[in-house]
């Protein structure tokens, strides 16, 4: 049985206090909750704060990062290395979302790098895939997110492969209101479970958890969580409102 994991994307969103009071809300309404594992990622200057916060109550919540660098330390200048959030019980680390492949260049060289180094230093992986609407309408959408995941995947041994969180994010469902249907989602979950599996066999493809993101709400989820291949989501804006973060952990 494949646990559902709910993941908040903050993205560049909340102030330190400002993210202690979210994640107040959202503990006050999912405790005892524990048919899903909830996951917050806040921005980095957050973390400190949250952490705090997460280990003094006792929450039962994931801590994620929305990025990291492979290096443990170094020269590159604005980046954040895996054992500056090992420090602060980091327990997720998103990466390759589409805005970070968008607006900084990352590559799918890159994010393997990263998800090999977020596994060599305890962390799981939130990697992401996911198509643009123009390669959506020619029909491209399987061959551009089985090269996504079988690049992100490449040469990681079947305990990590095990372990990652793959989100299949389409980019225009990001953000616009407009997600895909459950069918949809489904359809694409499946075939990243067949990549896995053809690459790591069918036990961790049947092991493997695979989240659906873009515009998920309250409203959505149910439908979504009661497809086969879908076992979360990452959600953006809606993960923002205590209220209704909560009323996605809380689908069933
Ligand atoms: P929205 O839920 O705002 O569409 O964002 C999805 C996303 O990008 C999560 O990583």
């Amino acid at each position: 049985m494949r646990k559902p994991v709910i993941a908040g994307n903050w993205k560049m969103n909340m102030l330190p206090e400002e993210a202690v009071t979210l994640v107040r809300g959202i503990w006050q309404e999912i405790e005892g909750h524990d048919k899903v594992e909830a996951v917050v990622c806040p921005p980095f200057v957050d973390i400190p704060a949250v952490s705090e916060l997460i280990r003094n109550a006792g929450m039962a919540v994931g801590l994620g990062a929305q990025n990291m660098h492979w290096e443990e330390s170094g020269a590159y200048t604005g980046e954040v290395s895996p054992l500056m959030l090992k420090k602060f019980e980091v327990t997720h680390v998103i990466i390759g979302h589409s805005e970070r492949r968008q607006f900084f260049g990352e590559t799918d060289q890159g994010v393997n790098r990263k998800v090999k180094a977020a596994l060599a230093h305890g962390f799981i992986p939130i990697m992401c895939c996911g198509e643009t609407l123009k390669q959506r309408e020619a029909g491209e959408t399987e061959s551009v997110v089985v090269n996504q995941v079988k690049c992100g995947l490449f040469e990681l041994d079947t305990e990590g492969a095990r372990s990652v969180i793959i989100a299949y994010e389409p980019i225009w469902a990001i953000g616009t209101g407009k997600a895909a249907t459950a069918d949809d989602a489904d359809e694409v979950c499946g075939i990243i479970r067949e990549v896995v599996s053809r690459d790591f066999g069918d036990e961790i493809a049947q092991a493997v958890r695979i989240q659906y993101g873009g515009s998920v709400t309250p409203d959505n989820i149910s439908e979504l969580m009661s497809r086969e291949n879908v076992d979360g989501a990452l959600v953006g804006g809606a993960s923002l409102k205590p209220d209704v973060f909560a009323g996605i952990v809380r689908y069933s």
